[in-house]
Formats: structure tokens, C-alpha cells, sequence
């Protein structure tokens, strides 16, 4: 007699060239990125539609053309990012979503050289010279190309010493 098939309860591992986790597997997720035409407005919807407690400080990263500005979420961040300057790389974004939208997704890495590598020898384009530049957390940080991460943008962070989410993790 077959015993019934019951829904698997736990993750498992998926098959594939890197089984567990490496230096050039992906770990937790870091934050989301929204552009916005306003950081203000943004803080204030995720503040009184969702009730967010907390929202950093905004800053700018000039060499990046962009105005950034994290909420705290109890696992994770959102990255609100507005344009900073006329050669922002969101003007174009905002121009095919002017009310904003989901921008990225950032997963962190152990070493993002190690995965770098191993994306590109899998396939993957990396933005830019593939030089990883200093994010917004003050990590190293790169981009994967969405054509081969089905139409999503994904950066890639080096694990910070700390987040603001450590603790319960
Ligand atoms: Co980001």
C-alpha cells in the first residue's frame, strides 16, 4: 500500500553547482529597492498606510546619483532611493514609473569577489566594470544584469560586521 504523499514541511537543498552555502551563494536578503519621486512622501506612506516605526536618517551618494533613505522592517530593509542630480540613473526608471516602484532586490554575499566570479562563470553579466563600488551600508556592492535574473535587477552586498537587523538571526 503507498503511503499518501504529504506536503514537504521543510526547504531543501536544490540541485545544482553549489549545494549549500559557499562563498558565492547568495544569503540573506538585505533590503528591497523602491525608487521615488520623493523619499519624504515615500516615509511618510510606509510610516501611516503600514505602519513603520522606523526610518533612517536620508543621505546622499553622489557618486552613485542617488538620494537613499532605509525603513527598518523586523527581518529586513526597504532602500527608498530618489534621483540625485540631472544624470541620476533613476530619472529613467521614474520616467516609466512616475509614481516609483520596485527598483532591486539585495541579497548579501561573504565575498563578493568569490561571487563575482562564479556568477560570471555561470553566465551572469555584471554591471558596470564589474569593479565592485561602496554601497549605501558601506559594503562592497554589485549588480547582476536583469536580462539573466529574469527581468530582476539584483545587487549583491558584502555581509556587513553588523546590521540593524542582527539579534534575532
Ligand atoms: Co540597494
Amino acid at each position: 500500500m503507498r503511503r499518501p504523499v504529504r506536503p514537504r514541511r521543510t526547504a531543501r537543498l536544490l540541485p545544482g553547482p553549489n549545494r549549500g552555502y559557499g562563498n558565492s551563494m547568495i544569503g540573506r536578503l538585505n533590503h528591497v529597492g523602491v525608487a521615488t519621486p520623493s523619499i519624504d512622501a515615500s516615509v511618510a506612506l510606509y510610516r501611516d498606510l503600514l505602519g513603520a516605526t522606523k526610518a533612517h536618517a536620508p543621505f546622499d551618494l553622489p557618486a552613485q546619483g542617488v538620494r537613499v533613505c532605509f525603513i527598518d522592517l523586523p527581518n529586513s530593509q526597504i532602500e527608498l532611493i530618489e534621483p540625485l542630480g540631472d544624470d541620476s540613473p533613476i530619472h529613467g526608471f521614474l520616467a516609466k514609473n512616475p509614481k516609483g516602484g520596485q527598483h532591486h532586490i539585495c541579497f548579501e554575499v561573504e565575498d563578493i569577489l568569490a561571487a563575482r566570479d562564479a556568477l560570471r562563470a555561470r553566465g551572469a553579466t555584471i554591471l558596470g566594470t564589474g569593479e565592485p563600488r561602496i554601497g549605501a551600508h558601506g559594503t562592497p556592492i554589485l549588480f547582476l544584469h536583469p536580462k539573466d535574473m529574469g527581468g530582476v535587477l539584483v545587487e549583491l552586498m558584502e555581509t556587513p560586521p553588523k546590521t540593524p537587523t542582527d539579534g534575532a538571526h
